[in-house]
């Protein structure tokens, strides 16, 4: 593994604010004097025996994503450039650009990659889901398909994800394509081929809600452990771990050390925090203690060998689309900012001098007064056992509002985005002290105050 990259995450001080007339949360980032020299948390899992991965999407493979996906991580998950859709939208015709590019990033950074996923009911290719088929051409097709997929990257691909998502809440098998075309056999019947196409990677079956010990989770440990007695290869299950604030599930460590004890590996594939919007300093803190909570409990079983966070920052996360009102659900914020739950996985990891400053920025949107098509704004950052040397407000205007002049910053609006830097004199909040600016700006119909990102 390639130690030398070094990548210095700013530390994140999250503040909640209330003020005079109307007030909006903003989350700050600043660099603080005493900045750790934080490990990658690829570092801190390797020492476990761990890999540290995250999902990717590989057109933002560059710039500080890039830079973070290959210093921060041990594996890539392609989160969706290796499903069946994306990789034969057309029957016969494939498409394996986005697939190809993440395998070469990840061969480049000295990084597993994690085969996501080749036998799912979803985000499979129209020409196959409206077909007609028999189950001896179903069949054939999922053979082919695995075959294809899995031999294209052999050698290449540390672990499969095989088979995504068959069962139902309450331990039953869900209905698929595949489950009513084949029956449930289309589940060893996949793992046996995957086997023959790509014989050293580690084949799994991967489902959400089978975190704790609950029917699903049983059902998927009884499949398993038929299946093993069967002869069939299966080398692990994933826990995708797609959990909601302040509900990881007790019995979590129990239920991995169960499928350990069953001789097979455990990975956490998919997992994310979602918080109902706006985040908060109280939210992100219960976001960073989960966090910390999933960490132990794999860090504490010797088969929980892979920890893979879905998307690494709130840009690039399958949440805020799926579940509105929701999201602020992975490691960092949207500018790359780390949150206290990167600071919780690193700890989780043994990470010993990452923990955020207690002193925290914090900083206040108020309209200070509005009038028939006008208002001004003024927003305060005030710091206390923190500091700042620059900062740079940021928020969209989500009513038609525009800015028309500042004072005390420069900003700049650019269709509903609004930017705002420190002035020359200003960029400076010592600890104890508070910096304000203020704007003039239009409305109609409704003010409402805007979430505001506040980034040094
Ligand atoms: O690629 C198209 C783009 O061309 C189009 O403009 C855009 C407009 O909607 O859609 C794009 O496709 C989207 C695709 O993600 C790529 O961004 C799909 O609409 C969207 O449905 C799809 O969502 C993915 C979701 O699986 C589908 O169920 C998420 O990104 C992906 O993170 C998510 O991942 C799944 C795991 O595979 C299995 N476990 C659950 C997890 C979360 O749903």
């Amino acid at each position: 593994m390639n130690t030398s990259r070094s990548a210095r995450p700013r530390r994140l001080l999250a503040a909640f604010c209330a003020g005079i007339t109307a007030v909006a949360a903003l989350l700050i980032a600043g660099t603080t004097a005493a900045h750790a020299a934080d490990t990658p948390l690829r570092d801190l899992a390797a020492a476990h025996g761990m890999v540290m991965g995250t999902a990717v999407t590989g057109s933002k493979l560059t710039g500080t994503y890039g830079d973070l996906a290959g210093a921060q991580f041990s594996a890539l998950t392609p989160g969706n450039a290796m499903k069946w859709g994306s990789v034969e939208p057309t029957q016969g015709s494939f498409n394996w650009a986005e697939a190809d590019q993440i395998v070469a990033f990840a061969q480049a950074h000295d990084q597993q990659v994690r085969g996501h996923t080749l036998v799912w009911h979803s985000q499979n290719p129209s020409w196959l889901t409206n077909g007609t088929w028999t189950s001896a051409q179903l069949s054939t097709l999922l053979q082919n398909h695995i075959s294809t997929e899995v031999g294209r990257y052999q050698g290449k691909i540390a672990a499969w994800d095989v088979v995504n998502e068959p069962f139902n809440e309450d331990g039953t098998y869900r209905s698929t394509l595949w489950y009513d075309g084949l029956g449930a056999d289309y589940i060893a019947n996949a793992l046996t081929w995957a086997r023959a196409a790509d014989p050293a990677a580690k084949l799994y079956i991967n489902d959400y809600n089978v975190e704790g010990v609950n029917a699903k989770s049983t059902a998927l440990y009884d499949l398993v452990r038929s299946l093993k007695a069967r002869g069939v290869p299966i080398d692990g299950v994933g826990l995708q771990a797609h959990l909601i604030l302040g509900q990881v599930p007790a019995t979590l460590q129990q239920n991995i050390q169960r499928f350990a004890d069953l001789g097979v590996d455990v990975a956490i594939t998919e997992l994310d925090v979602r918080m109902a919007l706006p985040a908060d300093s109280a939210k992100l803190a219960q976001q960073a203690a989960d966090y910390r909570a999933v960490t132990a409990a794999c860090v504490a079983v010797a088969r929980c060998v892979n920890l893979t966070v879905w998307g690494f920052t709130d840009s690039d996360s399958w949440v805020d689309s799926t579940f509105p009102g929701y999201g602020a659900a992975t490691p960092y914020d949207a500018d790359y900012a780390p949150k206290p739950a990167y600071y919780a996985i690193s700890e989780g990891l043994g990470g010993g001098t990452t923990t955020p400053p207690t002193g925290a920025c914090t900083a206040t949107y108020a309209v200070s007064s509005q009038w028939g098509s006008g208002f001004t704004g003024q927003v305060t950052v005030s710091c206390a056992g923190a500091s700042l040397s620059s900062w740079n407000a940021h928020w969209t205007f989500g009513a038609g509002q525009q800015l028309t002049q500042a004072w005390n910053a420069t900003c700049t609006q650019s269709g509903t985005a609004v930017s705002c830097a420190n002035a020359s004199y200003n960029g400076s909040v010592p600890d104890g002290g508070s910096v304000s600016f203020g704007f003039n700006g239009t409305w109609s119909g409704s003010n409402p105050v805007p979430a505001v990102t506040f980034a040094s």
